[in-house]
């Protein structure tokens, strides 16, 4: 059932418009592709990222005015997984930091040294910064869940297309809080997505 051929995850990924209305995603499956999503690096392991996965009739139809032209597959999609960055992050740190001592992979010593060192300078980061970090981290998390997605044979859609404004408050999170950085449509496809090209590594590539 896994799919674990790294090339064709890879390679044979596609943005997908259209999915098969009639496959669900189990929560528990969901929870999985989650954790093996949340693998992913974030900066001082701070893991900003925050989902919530639209999957009711009820959320597909609260979410579906605030995706522009992206009704389709809010429509077709098993889920629509919005993915939000906390800007309060920080405040798990504890319970971060804990574990990994806890676990024996970081000496109490260190968990203090980078509590002191990191987190005066989180918890006084301007908000443009802040916001720079829950979103590159909370980035590389989401490609990691459509790679992942692929594995469990689903296909998924990075939507960037969404009323920004409105997100947060929609699904009843604090919008000073929780910053949306893409919505993952996630489902099995239905028809056969279309393919795109990429410049080639040259033009893109300088070495120093
Ligand atoms: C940040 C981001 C935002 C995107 N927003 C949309 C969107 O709003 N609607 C959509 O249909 N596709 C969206 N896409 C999908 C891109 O169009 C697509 O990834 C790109 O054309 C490359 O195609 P591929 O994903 O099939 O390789 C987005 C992709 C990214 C990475």
């Amino acid at each position: 059932m896994y799919n674990n051929d790294f090339k064709e995850i890879v390679f044979n990924r596609h943005s997908v418009k259209e999915f098969d209305p009639d496959v669900k995603i189990s929560q528990e499956e969901m929870l999985q592709m989650i954790k093996e999503a949340t693998a992913a690096p974030s900066s001082v392991n701070m893991q900003p990222w925050r989902f919530v996965v639209v999957a009711s009739p009820e959320g597909k139809k609260k979410l579906r005015p605030l995706i522009r032209f992206n009704t389709r597959q809010n429509d077709s999609s098993a889920a629509m997984v919005l993915i939000f960055g906390d800007m309060k992050c920080y405040e798990k740190a504890e319970e971060i930091y804990s574990e990994t001592v806890e676990k024996g992979f970081m000496p109490e010593e260190v968990k203090e040294e980078l509590m002191g060192m990191f987190m005066p300078s989180y918890e006084n980061a301007l908000k443009e910064k802040m916001n720079d970090i829950v979103k590159i981290d909370s980035s590389l998390a989401a490609m990691q869940f459509m790679l992942v997605a692929r594995t469990h044979g689903y296909e998924t859609n990075p939507i960037g297309g969404f009323e920004e404004d409105q997100l947060a408050e929609a699904f009843d999170l604090d919008p000073e809080r929780y910053v949306p950085v893409i919505i993952i449509a996630i489902g099995k496809a239905q028809g056969i997505p279309f393919k795109t090209t990429r410049l080639a590594p040259e033009k893109i590539t300088v070495f120093k």
